[in-house]
C-alpha cells in the first residue's frame, strides 16, 4: 500500500479548539458523561469532610449500597419499531405538570457544598420545569429561596421540633412565600449514626483535627468560596453542637405519630407528602391518614442501616395503595436509566438527592445543570431504546429484578 503525508488541511479540523465562551469548570463538566464522572470531579474539588458528608451514609452504609445495587439488577424487555421520534418526559406531580420524571430532594447544609447552595439548585429546577424541596436544615431561608428563584415550584421539607411553635411558624412562612407542598420527613425519629462525619470531625461548628485541616488545605478554592461569602449557618435553626445527626436527635421530636397529620392539616393548606415510608404497613397507614403522596425512602441510607430496599418494596406498595395516594421513591438514583426503572416498577416519580449535590460540589450551579442535563438525556435515550413514548408507556414496559 502506498503511504502519503497527510495535508495540514486534513489534520487541523481533527484538533479540538478550546471554546473560550465557557469557563474551565464548564468545559470539565462537559466532559463528564455520567453522574459518576461528576462525583469523581466533586471528590477532587471539595474537601474530604464535605464530600464525605454528601457521599456517606449511616453505619456500614449497606442500605445505600443495596439501594444502588438494586438498580443494577433491573432488566427491561425493550420493544422496538415503536416510532420513538417524539418522547414526552413529563409527569403530573400533585396536580401540576413536572417536565421531567424527577424532582430535586431536600438536602440539609447545602451551601457547604458550594456557596451558590439552594438558590442554584432552585434555579436549575426552574429551568428544567421540576420541583425542589427546601430542607428545614437548609442554609438559605424560605424567603431568600423564594426571592432567588420565584419561578421554581417550591416545596418545604419539615422536621418537627419539640417546640411546636417553630414548625408552625415555618409552615406560615412557607405558605406566605408560595411553597405549595409540605414534605414531612418521618424516617428521622433520631439522627442516624454517620461514621464518616465522626471520623472527619464534621460537627457544627466544625471541630477540625490537624489531619482534617491539612487535607482541607489542599482545597483552597473551596475555602476561598466559603470564607468570602455569607457565613455558613442553618437558616431556620439556631441550635449547634455535635454532628448533624446529633442535632437531629436534640432538636427534633421523636414523638411524632400519625396524629400529627391532623395538626399539620390545621396549619398547612397545601399538599402533604410523607417521606421516609419503608414498609407496606406504613404505606397503608399513610394512605389511611389521607396524605397526598408518600415517598418510599430510607433517606438515601443516611438514617437506619439494613432497612428494606425502596425499589424492591415499590411494586407491592403500588399494588396496595396506588389508587389512594401518589407514590414516589428515592435512594440510590445515579442515572436516567435508574429513573426509568423506578417508573417502570410503578413510581409516579423520583426524588434525586446526592446526584445534584455532586454537581454542586463539582461546579456550583453549572454542575447542578450538568447533572440535570445528563439525567434528562439518559431518561430520554432509555425510553427511546425500550420503546416508550411517554411515562405512561414506561409503566407498561415489561421489567423485572434479576434474582428476585
Ligand atoms: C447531604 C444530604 C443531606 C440530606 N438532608 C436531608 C434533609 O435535610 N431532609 C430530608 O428530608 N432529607 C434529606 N436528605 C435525604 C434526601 O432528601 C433523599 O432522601 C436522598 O438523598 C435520596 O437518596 P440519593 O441521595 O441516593 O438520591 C439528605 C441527603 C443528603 C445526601
Amino acid at each position: 500500500m502506498r503511504r502519503r503525508l497527510p495535508r495540514p488541511s486534513e489534520i487541523l479540523p481533527l484538533i479540538g479548539t478550546v471554546d473560550r465562551s465557557r469557563t474551565r469548570i464548564e468545559r470539565r463538566l462537559e466532559r463528564c458523561s455520567s453522574v459518576w464522572d461528576v462525583r469523581a470531579m466533586a471528590r477532587g474539588r471539595a474537601p474530604r469532610a464535605v464530600f464525605d458528608y454528601v457521599d456517606g451514609a449511616a453505619m456500614s452504609e449497606t442500605s445505600l449500597r443495596r439501594s444502588r445495587d438494586a438498580y443494577r439488577r433491573v432488566e427491561f424487555t425493550p420493544r422496538v419499531m415503536r416510532n420513538v421520534a417524539d418522547v414526552a418526559l413529563g409527569i403530573d406531580v400533585l396536580g401540576q405538570p413536572n417536565d421531567l420524571p424527577f424532582v430535586f430532594a431536600p438536602t440539609g447544609f447545602t451551601r457547604m457544598m458550594h456557596s451558590a447552595g439552594e438558590a442554584a439548585v432552585a434555579r436549575v429546577a426552574a429551568e428544567k420545569g421540576i420541583a425542589y424541596g427546601l430542607s428545614t436544615l437548609g442554609t438559605t431561608s424560605i424567603a431568600d429561596l423564594a426571592a432567588a428563584s420565584p419561578q421554581t415550584r417550591r416545596w418545604f421539607q419539615l422536621y418537627v421540633s419539640r417546640d411546636r411553635a417553630q414548625p408552625e411558624e415555618w409552615m406560615r412562612e412557607a405558605d406566605a412565600h408560595g411553597f405549595d407542598t409540605l414534605i414531612l420527613t418521618v424516617d428521622t425519629a433520631v439522627g442516624g449514626i454517620r461514621r464518616r462525619e465522626v471520623r472527619n470531625g464534621l460537627t457544627i461548628p466544625p471541630q477540625l483535627r490537624l489531619s482534617t485541616m491539612a487535607e482541607m488545605a489542599l482545597h483552597p478554592r473551596w475555602w476561598f468560596d466559603v470564607l468570602t461569602t455569607e457565613p455558613l449557618s442553618f437558616a431556620s435553626l439556631s441550635s449547634t453542637g455535635g454532628t448533624v445527626g446529633d442535632l437531629l436527635t436534640r432538636v427534633f421530636d421523636p414523638g411524632v405519630t400519625g396524629e400529627d397529620i391532623t395538626w399539620i392539616r390545621q396549619n398547612w393548606s397545601g399538599c402533604v407528602m410523607l417521606k421516609g415510608i419503608q414498609s407496606l404497613d406504613d404505606a397503608r397507614l399513610a394512605a389511611d391518614l389521607g396524605v397526598d403522596a408518600i415517598v418510599l425512602s430510607n433517606h438515601g441510607g443516611r438514617q437506619g442501616d439494613m432497612g428494606n430496599v425502596p425499589l424492591e418494596l415499590l411494586p407491592e406498595v403500588v399494588a396496595s395503595v396506588g389508587g389512594r395516594t401518589e407514590i414516589y421513591i428515592d435512594g440510590g438514583i445515579m442515572s436516567g436509566t435508574d429513573v426509568v426503572a423506578a417508573l417502570a416498577f410503578g413510581a409516579q416519580g423520583v426524588l434525586v438527592g446526592r446526584a445534584y449535590l455532586y454537581g454542586l460540589m463539582a461546579g456550583g450551579e453549572a454542575g447542578v445543570r450538568r447533572v440535570a442535563d445528563i439525567l434528562e438525556k439518559e431518561v430520554r435515550t432509555t425510553m427511546q431504546l425500550i420503546g416508550a413514548r411517554s411515562v405512561d408507556d414506561v409503566r407498561r414496559v415489561e421489567v423485572r429484578l434479576r434474582g428476585a
